[in-house]
Parts: structure tokens; sequence; C-alpha cells
């Protein structure tokens, strides 16, 4: 890989199985720059990194790795600071845990509720990451964001973004570089007791122990949990190699150990293939899929016939 000679300096380039830096344990290799020198964002951006890592928790990496760069925000893009009472700004690079577990030790409520979430402040803003109760959107104020095909970062407030579940709204290609959060008064036992139960909750109902990348699918109704219409698929436990949807919540895949992006790939169509068939539902993935052709993940027929 040809970065500009300076980039050594200061920065980290590595190649580097992507099954090491993803929950899933699951990718090929591909060129990882962590960029920890602010002024050479532009630089960085001049070899067009397709894809931006943060904590690695709701992707799906081809066996084959990824064919250009990948992006990583270093320590210096996880500063906080207050701009006023009650409004903090947050790099995109700040982990998502430790920002709420300080927000609630200080008395600052708004973010407990998105308690065991597994991001970086980056990876909540572009997912819209969230719980059952509770979207990152709900708290953001100002978003700063580099345009696909823009030359400068910019700030854009919150009335002027369109978040809906599971996605900012923004544009393919959208860089994310922090943000500001409002943030209001709480009483720390209180804010941190609420954290605690939202982390239990989760610890009870989902396979936290297991490699996975988290709900695959994004629930397509409130009365109907992905998790749900597969238990009643009786898919749960199902297996394909080294991935097997999760016996303890339908909407897992989890990695039994050695698991391929393609056995993923094949349980998402069988499930995809009896929840169209059998109900008439569409699940669309909640995961992103990176250097993966969506088309791996859409039903045929024969995926009703094992
Ligand atoms: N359910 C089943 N069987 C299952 C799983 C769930 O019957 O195998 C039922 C549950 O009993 C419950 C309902 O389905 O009545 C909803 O389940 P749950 O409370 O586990 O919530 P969910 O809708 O499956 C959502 C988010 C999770 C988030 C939880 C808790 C989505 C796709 N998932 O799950 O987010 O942790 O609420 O707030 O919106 C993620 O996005 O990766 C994720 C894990």
């Amino acid at each position: 890989m040809n970065w500009p000679e300076h980039f050594s300096q200061g920065n980290h380039l590595a190649h580097t199985p992507l099954a090491e830096l993803t929950t899933f344990r699951i990718g090929g290799p591909a060129h990882v720059l962590t960029l920890e020198r602010v002024e050479d964002l532009d630089a960085a951006l001049a070899v067009h990194p397709k894809w931006v890592l943060g904590k690695g928790a709701n992707i799906l990496v081809s066996d084959d790795g990824c064919q250009r760069p990948v992006l990583r925000l270093g320590r210096q893009f996880s500063a906080t600071q207050w701009v006023e009472e009650g409004l903090l700004r947050v790099g995109a690079a700040h982990d998502l845990a430790l920002l709420i577990g300080r927000c609630c030790r200080e008395g600052w409520g708004g973010l407990e509720g998105l308690s065991g979430v597994p991001a970086t402040v980056g990876g909540a803003l572009c997912m819209n990451a969230g719980t059952a109760s509770r979207w990152f959107f709900d708290c953001v104020e100002r978003v700063q964001v580099l345009l696909p095909n823009e030359g400068v970062p910019v700030w854009i407030e919150r009335g002027k973004t369109d978040p809906v579940y599971r996605s900012s709204g923004f544009p393919a290609g959208t860089f994310f570089i922090g943000c500001e959060l409002r943030l209001s008064r709480g009483e720390p036992e209180e804010l941190l007791a609420t954290a605690r139960a939202m982390k239990a909750a989760k610890a009870a109902s989902q396979p936290l122990s297991a490699a996975s990348a988290g709900c695959i699918f994004k629930n397509p109704s409130p009365e109907m949990p992905a998790g749900r219409l597969v238990e009643e698929l009786g898919l749960k436990g199902m297996r394909l190699g080294g991935a097997q949807i999760s016996e303890v919540h339908g909407n897992f895949i989890i990695n039994t150990g050695n698991a391929r992006a393609s056995e993923v790939a094949a349980l998402v169509r069988r499930i995809r293939a009896r929840a169209q068939e059998e109900r008439g539902i569409s699940l669309a993935m909640e995961i992103q899929l990176w250097d993966l052709d969506a088309e791996l993940f859409e039903p045929q027929a024969e995926d009703l016939s094992w």
C-alpha cells in the first residue's frame, strides 16, 4: 500500500486480518491505517478508504478481506470538551461505554439508556445505535461530518439531520468526526442503576459471551421483533459450519470458532427465505457488509429446501 511517506511517522499502518478487529471474529486481511495525527486527516482521506472501523461490533467482513484501505481513528480523535453547561463535545473515536460510565458518575444523564451497546461514538453516530428505549441521536445536538465529495468537515444541527431506526440518515460515504451531546443533570446513583439494569437485561437475553455482530436484522415491526420471528419459525440453533443461529436470541448469529462469512450468509438466506415464504415478511439487514455482495444474502428457491 502506497501511503504518503510522512504517514508512518505518528500514524500506525498494518496489514491485519479483520477477524482480529471485529466482534464477529470473521474477516480476511486489510491495510488498516490508524490515524493518530488530526492534521493528517485530509491526506488519509485522499487515499480513499472505503470503510471506517470503530469498535468492529456491527459488521461482517468478507473472508477475502477488503481491497481498499480501512481507516481507524486514533486517540487524538477521542477528545471531550464541555462547550457549555450540559453540552459535551466528543470525538468519534471515544468508546461509548467509557463515555456512558463517566457521564453517569459525574451526574450527567441522557446516555445511560444506551448502556451495553458496543460502539465508538463514530459507530453510534453512523448506525444511530440504540436499544429498544433509546437512540444515540436522541442526545445529539450537532454532528461534525465530512460529507462525500466535500473537502472540509462541517457541523450540522440535529434539526437538519434525519436519523431513523438504526441509520444516521446521512449519505453512504459520510465520515463522522464527532458530535455535541445535550445532557441533563441527574443523580449519579440513579443513572448508574439504570445503566446497570440495561446491561443486566441484555446479559439475560443475548448471547454476550459468544462472538457475534449483535442483531443481524432490523426488527420488521415492534409487534414482530426479528428474534421472536426466528424463534417462531423454529430456526434457533441451526448450524452451518462454524456459524450458528443463537439458541439464546434468534436475531443473533454466533461464530462458534471458525465461522466464515459465507456460512453466515447462507444462514441469513435461509432465515430470510422462511420469513418471506411463511409470513410474507422481508427482513432487512442491520449489520454492515464489508466487501460482500449483497446478493449473497438474498434468498433463492433452494434456501427453502434443506
Ligand atoms: N424474543 C423471542 N425470541 C428470541 C428473541 C426475542 O421471543 O429469540 C422476544 C422477546 O421475548 C421480546 C421480543 O422478542 O418479547 C423483543 O426481544 P428483545 O427484548 O431481546 O429485543 P429485540 O427487539 O430483539 C432490540 C435491539 C437490540 C437491543 C435490544 C434491547 C434491534 C434489531 N435489536 O432487540 O439491539 O439490544 O432491543 O434494547 O432493534 C443490536 O442492534 O445489535 C441489538 C442487539
